[in-house]
């Protein structure tokens, strides 16, 4: 019997992480803690909330003394860590926010996991979820490496960074026995529109402009979210400790022309004349400080333990369209209130 803390697992990844723990392993009590922000939804979850094996947690990871005390009532076995403001464009005009939630927050549960343990780490793992944003950005060719240095261009990407460098320092400092990945863009079911994916994707439903910053020729390598589950449990299971893995799509994308493919697979699931959705593109001002390219070598994480991705990105997009598609009450009530306000002050 484990006792392991996912944290935001009401979000977007975390969601797919917590369902995927709870169903493949009865045998661990699952508990997940999510302060339920603008990106915490408990309906990603709906159809595991009465598993035995699971609880769910309202809080948030700032509060230290609620963390402590949480920690010492369940004395958890393991951490995975995935709670953090995530969105860049909402770092750049609230730095202070991800700030609070991404190191604080993380230094909290560092600190728990540190009193609770108290030296004693036989069998005991801190698995702290972060981004390939932290390396900044590549020119037009290269690939980030696990060696790769720190860089980060964005408040977000630096944020996640020092809440790295953090769980690095735990490790050396006291011992503490971490594991830590770096993933590039995921995408799929459950992605909170502010992201660039299910946003085209709610644009096209709504006939609104699909705002694409700058020129478009900015480049992301897109992993569906469950190939992303399953690296994680691989890795909060077989990771070796205080190591490092990247993970990736090893599919790279510009900007642009993962528009114009949206487009056409939405034209065709609506049954629209090819280039109705194409009409809707408009290139507005750029994202400030925006990195060029991201682009991940997954070639450890392969190697050491086994995981590619198993999803092509045909197959995930249209798993990804079909489930927007399917779920449509999901996609109002997201952004129905404060999606409003955030999207008009955005791209107005
Ligand atoms: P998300 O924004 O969809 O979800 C974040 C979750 O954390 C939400 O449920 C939210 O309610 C919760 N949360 C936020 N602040 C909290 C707080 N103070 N206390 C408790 N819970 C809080 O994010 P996501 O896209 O699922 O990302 C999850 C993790 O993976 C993040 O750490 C992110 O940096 C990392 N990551 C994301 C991607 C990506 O493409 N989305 C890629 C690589 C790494
Ligand atoms: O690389 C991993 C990161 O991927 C994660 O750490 C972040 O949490 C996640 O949000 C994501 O960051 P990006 O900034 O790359 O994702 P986003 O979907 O916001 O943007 C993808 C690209 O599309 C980026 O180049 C900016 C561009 N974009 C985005 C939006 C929202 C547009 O052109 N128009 C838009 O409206």
């Amino acid at each position: 019997m484990k006792k392991i803390l996912i944290t935001g697992g009401a979000g977007f990844i975390g969601s797919h992480v917590v369902r995927r723990m709870v169903q493949k392993y009865p045998n661990y009590q699952i508990v997940n803690l999510d302060a339920l922000t603008y990106a915490g939804n408990l309906e990603n979850i709906a159809d595991i909330e009465h598993e035995p094996n699971y609880t769910f947690v309202k809080g948030d990871i700032v509060d230290a003394d609620f963390i402590s005390a949480l920690f010492r009532t369940h004395q958890f076995d393991g951490v995975i860590h995935l709670a953090a403001e995530s969105h860049v464009d909402r770092s750049i005009t609230d730095p202070l926010a991800f700030v609070k939630t991404n190191v604080i927050g993380t230094m909290n549960l560092l600190n728990a996991a540190k009193e609770i343990w108290k030296g004693n780490f036989e069998g005991k793992r801190f698995y702290h979820i972060s981004t390939d944003e932290v390396y900044g950005t590549l020119g037009a060719t290269g690939l980030f490496t696990e060696t790769t240095p720190y860089d980060p261009n964005s408040p977000y990407s630096a944020s996640k960074a020092s809440s790295d460098h953090f769980v690095r320092a735990y490790g050396e400092t006291y011992g503490l026995p971490y594991v830590i990945t770096n993933c590039s863009n995921n995408y799929g079911p459950n992605h909170f529109p502010e992201k660039l994916i299910p946003l085209l994707i709610n644009n096209i439903l709504q006939n609104k402009p699909l705002p694409v910053y700058g020129d478009g020729k900015y480049t992301r390598d897109w992993l569906f979210v469950k190939d992303h589950a399953v690296a994680i449990d691989l890795v909060f299971h077989e990771g070796k400790n205080h190591e490092t893995y990247n993970i990736g799509g090893f599919n790279e994308w510009q900007n642009i022309d993962l528009v114009r493919l949206l487009c056409r697979k939405m034209d065709s699931k609506l049954n629209q004349t090819e280039g109705t959705a194409e009409q809707l593109i408009t290139f507005v001002k750029d994202r400030p400080g925006h990195d060029l390219r991201y682009a991940i070598d997954a070639t450890k994480i392969n190697r050491e333990l086994g995981w590619k991705p198993s999803v092509t990105f045909e197959e995930g997009l249209e798993q990804t369209i079909d489930w927007y598609l399917q779920n449509k009450t999901w996609l109002e009530n997201v952004t129905s209130g404060s999606y409003q306000k955030y999207y008009e002050k955005q791209y107005q």
